[in-house]
């Protein structure tokens, strides 16, 4: 092999942020096998690794759940789903091999004895299968089970690898509502699992743009100099949808915009955008450099609450010409709720990098648009010479969008062509969909794959979790508050917020960039 190829070879940006090794054949066991998240996203995003030959072919798939079910019933209602879900169309024959290695388990968590039985089953399909011992077990249940099953898969032994297997628990969010719930979650957990063998996952550390905020960074010699307080004016991060509550009041009504997005997707997105280079690209060593950025972040008194951090609820209005009900009118949710479905909030980092530089995110429900993006604004060319009569000359910014049409572009000056001196704003754009020509993977395709190759980096560590809930904790507190809580705007559905939520950047002299 020449020198080229070598490189190539050991490049660990060539496919993501390390070099993983290969994923190794498993029995995926999923917990809530029957509900939403199984249907919709675990169960296509297998499929599809299938598809494109990606999932190790010994591969198994065993859902646990409460309801009496066959295999054959559970494989036909998942291949329905699937059809309906799945990224690339599913192919008869593809799933019908696919199909062959899902089966159902029917067990209450609280049922020590089923536990037995699923071991047995495991060991069953080590022989026939070619598992090897190794365990994949995914917590899509409601948390309020997890204590359970984590208690019942330790007594069954199997929490616990054999010599030459493995034993790892994937568990979804949301991990804890506050910061001592999140404590006594991972207490929980770790007296099955041990930390290594834990991955809380977060979806959107798995889509492709956001593992390519670190490439960005960090193989573009271009962006080092310019990547700190003396040449950003300010940082937006926008996650909007134009979905409402959508079925899951029980939930959303103990959660709420902030406990849902920002504690952990816009945070991790933020560590992203915001983190030192770490010293090399092993798990611990990013996962390292993010946990500081949290720990970093500006803790706001009860009135810095108030007029950093807007709160929103929709009200009822129309999406794309469609009327929609309030959030107050939707199915099984409290008519005088007062759970935010919007946030916007202004931050600072208080390190060395960050300090003084505004960061501002906003993140809400039934907006006019879906999409996720990044934005770094620059700070404006000093008045001398194309600006010099004061003519306002727009900043340089750098878009990452995470979703949709996922690309990164950057905003410039040029001279318009003439015979006049004019000049104008114009883009620098990359699309991954034509730079690649080939579609992205779902975000829990990646993440399943890595949880079978033993590598957690774009998974939550602990101490991530918790200084993230610390974070979060001051401004629910204030807004829980019986006296002077901050004030709840509402905002018609299919608007881009409160008013308030503009004021945060009018009152700096900025303004949210136009999706
Ligand atoms: C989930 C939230 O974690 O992320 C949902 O619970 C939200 O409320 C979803 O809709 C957004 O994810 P995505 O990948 O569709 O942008």
């Amino acid at each position: 092999m020449n020198r080229a190829a070598e490189a190539e070879e050991r490049n660990p940006l060539r496919e993501g942020l390390s070099a993983r090794a290969a994923p190794q054949p498993c029995a995926v066991v999923i917990f809530g096998a029957t509900g939403d998240l199984t249907h919709r996203k675990l169960i296509p995003a297998l499929y599809n690794l299938a598809a494109d030959g990606e999932l190790p072919p010994a591969t198994v798939v065993i859902g646990f759940a409460r309801r009496e079910k066959k295999d054959d019933d559970f494989r036909n209602e998942l291949e329905e789903t699937t059809k309906k879900f799945s990224r690339q169309p599913v192919r008869d024959e593809v799933w019908k091999t696919f199909a062959q290695s899902v089966f159902y388990h029917q067990c209450e968590f609280e049922d020590e004895a089923g536990y037995k039985t699923l071991a047995q089953q495991l060991d069953k399909i080590d022989k026939e299968r070619g598992t090897r011992g190794n365990r994949l077990f995914y917590l899509a249940a409601a948390p309020d089970q997890f204590e359970p099953i984590l208690k019942n898969l330790k007594a069954a032994g199997l929490s616990e690898a054999r010599s030459g297997s493995w034993s790892r628990v994937i568990v979804e969010k949301p991990f804890g509502s506050d910061l001592d719930s999140a404590r006594e979650l991972n207490r929980i957990v770790r007296n099955s699992f041990s930390e290594e063998q834990t991955y809380r996952i977060d979806h959107f550390l798995g889509k492709e743009t956001a593992q390519n905020i670190l490439v960005l960074r960090f193989a573009n010699a271009i962006f080092g100099p310019l990547w700190n307080r003396h040449y950003v004016d300010h940082i937006q991060i926008t996650a909007a949808e134009t979905l409402g509550v959508e079925g899951r009041a029980g939930y959303y009504e103990t959660a709420g915009a902030l406990r849902d997005m920002v504690q952990n997707h816009l945070l991790q997105l933020l560590c992203l955008v915001a983190m030192e280079p770490p010293v090399d690209l092993e798990a611990n060593s990013i996962r390292d450099e993010k946990v500081k950025v949290v720990r970093s972040l500006r803790r706001y008194s009860r009135d810095d609450i108030a007029t950093n951090v807007v709160r929103g609820q929709y009200g009822e209005g129309a999406i794309n010409g469609k009327p929609a009900p309030g959030y107050r009118a939707e199915k099984n949710i409290n008519p005088k709720s007062m759970i935010d479905t919007f946030v916007a909030l202004r931050l600072f980092i208080d390190d060395w990098r960050w300090f003084g530089v505004p960061i501002y995110m906003r993140v809400g429900k039934r907006l006019p648009k879906s999409g996720t993006e990044i934005s770094v604004h620059f700070k404006h060319a000093p008045a001398v010479l194309f600006n010099k009569g004061g003519e306002a000359l727009d900043q340089n910014v750098l878009v990452i969008r995470i979703q949709p049409d996922e690309g990164i572009s950057l905003r410039m000056q040029a001279k318009m062509p003439g015979t006049h001196f004019r000049i104008q704003p114009v883009k620098m754009d990359f699309h991954y969909g034509t730079s690649f020509g080939k579609a992205s993977p779902e975000a829990y395709e990646r993440l399943l794959l890595d949880a079978m190759s033993g590598d957690p980096t774009l998974f939550a560590r602990r101490d991530e979790v918790e200084q993230a809930w610390a974070f979060i904790d001051t401004i629910e507190d204030a807004w829980a508050a019986k006296e002077n809580a901050p004030e709840l705007f509402f905002y018609p559905a299919g608007s881009w917020g409160p008013e308030a939520a503009d004021d945060l950047l009018a009152r700096d002299g900025r303004a949210w960039r136009r999706f």
